[in-house]
């Protein structure tokens, strides 16, 4: 396994559209296992495939926090695949949302608080589900990554633009 570098705002290759994941290979497998490597070492609990510089359409998520069992970080990993969300709810919820191609800064975005998805897993396994709450938000914002959206093209341009400035002024700093 491999730790992949995070691309961060405001690099463009973080806005390219991604592509289908035509078949579900070994290759897709090795690239999973170094995505949910590279989301713990971070760490983080979302990652899509275009924020390590791959523009496919597939996404990790564990939403367990890093509880500790026997020596053990506990794991909830996730995996999602051509992502399709096709129905939410009307009502939208406030979630403070980070991404770790924005490092450091959170936000409260609004978003549904129901959706149904279809995705395919790991093993190239056709899901359909209704999701709520937590991983309702961080799949959509995940989802919002594969359209080479990011949480901060939610807020108004002001608060965008002063996360983009506290970003360049921090990397300034720790040069
Ligand atoms: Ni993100």
């Amino acid at each position: 396994m491999a730790l992949l570098p995070i691309l961060e705002v405001p690099d463009p290759r973080l806005r390219q559209i991604s592509t289908p994941v035509e078949a579900v290979t070994d290759e897709t497998r090795q690239l999973i296992a170094d995505m949910f490597e590279t989301m713990y070492a971070a760490p983080g609990i979302g990652l899509a495939a275009v924020q390590v510089g791959v523009p496919k359409r597939l996404l990790v998520i564990d939403l367990q926090e890093p509880e500790v069992e026997e020596g053990e970080p506990v794991r909830d990993p996730r995996v999602f695949i051509n992502p399709e969300l096709y129905e939410h709810s009307d009502q939208d919820v406030p979630y403070t949302e980070g991404c770790l191609s924005v490092p450091d800064q959170y936000a409260e975005v609004d978003r549904p608080d129901r959706i149904r998805a279809r995705w395919l897993d790991e093993n190239g396994q056709q899901h359909d589900e209704e999701i709520t709450g937590m991983l309702a938000v961080v799949l959509q914002h995940e989802m919002d990554h594969l359209e080479g959206v990011l949480f901060i093209d939610h807020l108004s341009r002001l608060k965008r633009e002063m996360i983009l400035r506290k970003i360049a002024k921090a990397r300034k700093q720790a040069a």
